[in-house]
């Protein structure tokens, strides 16, 4: 072997060692990146802790409607997306209040969901008065 050959020889070895262990390292991150980071709660399925990281978020006490609106309804109720009515749209609210035989009825489909209106407005871990309340707020009806 000339001088040349050996001088490739050296670190060609301490690549190919590195090579591996960086392997190694590489298998671990990926088995890592494989884990579910947050896992996707399904509407109407029971999502083991999920309502303990919601519980914590919400502070333990009642969502006020205003809180429900912003994090859940505005969404969509904000701009009349897919044809919702919007907020403070009394017209829109109260002909829909009218057909469903008040604000209890309106709950009562929140609740189920109506065609593009996902269940409870994907407010899964809302009581029913907190969407009632949010319902009162956005329509402006009592
Ligand atoms: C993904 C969009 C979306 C979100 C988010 C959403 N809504 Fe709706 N909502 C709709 C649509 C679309 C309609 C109209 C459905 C129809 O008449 O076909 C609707 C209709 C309604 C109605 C009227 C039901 C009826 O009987 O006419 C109520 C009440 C309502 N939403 C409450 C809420 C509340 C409360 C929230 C938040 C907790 C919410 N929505 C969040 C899309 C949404």
């Amino acid at each position: 072997m000339n001088l040349i050959m050996k001088m490739l020889a050296v670190p060609a070895t301490v690549l190919a060692l590195w090579a591996a262990s960086a392997q190694a390292a590489t298998n671990d991150d990926i088995a890592k990146r494989l884990e579910p980071v947050g896992q996707v709660c399904v509407q109407g399925k029971e999502c083991k802790g999920m309502e303990v990281a919601s519980a914590a978020g919400g502070g333990g006490g009642a969502k006020t409607p205003d809180e429900v609106i912003a994090k859940h309804c505005n969404a969509c109720h904000g701009t009349g997306l897919l044809g919702s009515p919007k907020i403070g749209d009394a017209a829109a609210w109260g002909e829909r209040a009218k057909k469903e035989g008040g604000i209890d009825g309106l709950l009562a489909k929140a609740i189920t969901g109506l065609n593009s209106m996902p269940p409870k407005g994907t407010c899964a871990d809302c009581a029913d008065a907190e969407l009632k309340g949010a319902i009162e707020k956005m329509s402006g009806l009592k």
